[in-house]
């Protein structure tokens, strides 16, 4: 656990160990949340959408569609991470609010929905869409695991689940992307891994237009 960013980069891992017995209160869910939704988004569209399966039989329906990983009925909440494909609906709603709050004045705002639909080929080009919700979900989950850190709680990030058994099983409408799953709870200390290392900068940064890797 750490509250400072640096050291919570440094020290959140992948936990596979939960410990069943502490549960997390809606208040603390509900907090974690809005650390998620701190994150950027492309416009600031704000595409992520979270459905916490805290219930033993929803957590259950959720691990046999997740390739029986432990993790998802263990942890205290699993959440279920989604990018909303009609999100952008939303965004004059959502830069009147920053109107509203002084952040930029309504000519911004008009600039910034025209300039998103233009971007999107007014929404048409799927595959952009899609990229960006994920990237910008992306972004909420990261933001959430390092919140949890802060809290001196542990997540497991997962790809492991049947994206179109999930989106059925939970009755989530197609406009939503099943980004990722995110188990989050307090550790099972010692049967958690450490962590494992990391490629070195110099394998993984180039500058300009020199040596590629
Ligand atoms: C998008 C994504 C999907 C992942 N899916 C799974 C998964 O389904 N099951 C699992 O045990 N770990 C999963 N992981 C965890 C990775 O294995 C883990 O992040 C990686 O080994 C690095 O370890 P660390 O997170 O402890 O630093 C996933 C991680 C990410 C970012």
């Amino acid at each position: 656990m750490s509250t400072n960013t640096l050291d919570s980069i440094k020290h959140r891992v992948s936990a596979n160990a939960f410990d069943t017995a502490k549960p997390l209160s809606k208040a603390e869910i509900e907090d974690l949340v809005s650390y998620a939704l701190e994150a950027p988004s492309s416009f600031d569209i704000q595409h992520a959408r979270f459905i916490a399966v805290v219930d033993q039989a929803q957590k259950e329906k959720l691990k046999a569609l997740s390739w029986n990983q432990a993790k998802v009925t263990d942890a205290a909440v699993t959440f279920i991470i989604l990018g909303d494909t009609l999100a952008h609906e939303k965004l004059p709603d959502l830069l009147g609010r920053a109107v509203k709050a002084g952040v930029f004045e309504q000519g911004v705002a008009d600039y910034l929905v025209n300039g998103a639909a233009g971007f999107y080929s007014n929404y048409t080009n799927e595959r952009l869409v899609r990229d960006e919700v994920i990237r910008s979900a992306s972004f909420a989950a990261m933001n959430l695991m390092l919140a949890a850190d802060a809290k001196g709680l542990v997540s497991g990030p997962m790809i492991g689940f049947d994206s179109a058994g999930v989106q059925k099983a939970f009755n989530i409408p197609e406009r939503y992307v099943p980004v990722m799953t995110l188990a989050v709870g307090y550790a099972k200390e010692a049967d958690n891994w450490p962590r494992k290392p990391r490629l070195t900068v110099a394998e993984t940064l180039a500058y300009d237009e020199g040596k590629v890797f």
